[in-house]
């Protein structure tokens, strides 16, 4: 049996991230989305935060209009940004726990303890036709949660297999990847579309993209990162042959 296809869903948090170190407009994610889909990407994932550290209001609303492929709202489920999804129609939203004082998202979410404040927030979103998944840990436990929440779509946190990878830990690696394809295989058997994301790396995507119940990768860091080292060179000669030819 052929497996279906993984999709790439890019996101571009951290161009806005380095706009904001300067507090004005450039560079703008909005043409750094549309260079991903050019060169690929099946999708765009902005994560607009409480604090607004990076994307911005308005970068979402510019977003949800010139994007020719699917918009993916990662949020908090509270009231402000489920008004702001409901607002906006993405096509889907992503809910992620979320605390000021973290860098970046650091675990899935509490479907045992959060459950009665997600319910109404999933019910929300999915009568306004978008599609909501919802980041959490790779355990069988916590798909059934998922599942009985009405969430159509997971997306299993990848954090601790990438940070397993980064250490070299072999062990670790092995039984963070286990935890990730029977979470999986398990979610799959209860009818969830799989997605997976968070610190996946050239090095780390591999092992994670071969599972096959696994429907979609979303990833940011990495991308941007590995942006510096292919675009640099591109960027200093460009530099570079804008300052000569401006002195002859
Ligand atoms: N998926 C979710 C739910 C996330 O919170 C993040 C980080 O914003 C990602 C995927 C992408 O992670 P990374 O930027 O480490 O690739």
């Amino acid at each position: 049996m052929s497996a279906l296809p993984l999709r790439l869903g890019v996101n571009i948090d951290h161009v806005a991230t380095v706009r904001n170190a300067r507090g004005g407009a450039y560079p703008d994610p909005v043409r750094a989305a549309l260079l991903a889909v050019e060169a690929g990407a099946d999708g765009i994932t902005a994560h607009l935060r409480e604090d607004r550290r990076h994307i911005r209001d308005a970068d979402m609303a510019a977003l949800a209009q010139r994007l020719t492929v699917p918009l993916n709202f990662e949020m908090a489920a509270t009231d402000e940004m489920v008004a702001l999804a409901l607002a906006l129609k993405p096509h889907a939203a992503c809910l992620v726990p979320e605390k000021r004082e973290e860098r970046t998202t650091e675990g899935g979410l509490d479907l045992v303890g959060g459950r009665d404040h997600l319910k109404p927030r999933i019910t929300a979103l999915r009568r306004a036709g978008i599609r909501v998944s919802l980041f959490v840990e790779p355990e069988p436990a916590v798909m059934e949660a998922a599942h009985a929440l009405g969430a159509p779509v997971v997306e299993l946190h990848t954090g601790s297999y990438c940070e397993a990878v980064l250490a070299g830990d072999e062990a670790a690696v092995a039984h963070e990847l286990s935890r990730i394809v029977r979470a999986a295989g398990h979610g799959a058997g209860l009818g969830l579309e799989i997605h997976a994301g968070h610190g996946l790396t050239l090095d780390s995507v591999g092992a994670v993209a071969k599972i096959h119940e696994i429907r979609e990768l979303n990833i940011g860091h990495a991308l941007i990162a590995d942006a510096i080292f292919s675009g640099l060179p591109q960027a200093v000669r460009d530099m570079r042959s804008a300052m000569d030819s401006a002195r002859t």
